[in-house]
């Protein structure tokens, strides 16, 4: 079979660009240890302030440099409100909906994830830099979607 010289060239290319391409996101998911946010576990969405953890939904100190902040999202506001954590702490979020679907975005980071009812949606982030974080709904969700909001303050 003969394949023209261009094609050869494109054909080359092409491999070599989806070579570049997995060996970035394999560089990304385990050296900078990047992953997607989960929704694997599930909970009843109708037993939320029954079901643990969210029966006390809060921010807790793990360790020096790390909290787990369990989250209920429910039209139209974030529980718990202004979280306040060291500077370099890491926090598991923990987030789940009571009602509709929400979205949970810490804005100026790449934190951004559907809050699925039914599911418990989590996600990690460390907060490198002191300053105030604001954290938005961004799914739709009814006539208050755009008042909800929370707040964490990372201070040194
Ligand atoms: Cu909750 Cu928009």
């Amino acid at each position: 079979m003969h394949i023209h010289r261009l094609e050869k060239i494109w054909l080359v290319f092409g491999c070599v660009m989806l070579a570049v391409f997995l060996v970035i996101i394999g560089i990304s998911a385990f050296a900078s240890g990047n992953q997607p946010p989960s929704d694997a576990t599930l909970i009843d969405p109708t037993q939320v302030d029954q079901t643990k953890p969210f029966d006390k939904p809060g921010l807790k100190k793990i360790d020096d440099n790390r909290y787990e902040a369990v989250m209920v999202s429910q039209a139209f506001q974030f529980t718990p409100q202004d979280m306040v954590i060291k500077k370099g702490a890491t926090v598991d979020f923990l987030v789940t909906s009571k009602d509709v679907v929400h979205g949970f975005e810490i804005v100026k980071t790449n934190v951004n994830m559907m809050v699925v009812p039914g599911h418990i949606n989590s996600i990690e982030y460390t907060f490198k830099k002191a300053g105030d974080y604001l954290i938005v709904c961004n799914e739709y969700c009814g006539s208050g979607h755009h008042m909800m909001s929370t707040k964490i303050k990372v201070v040194e």
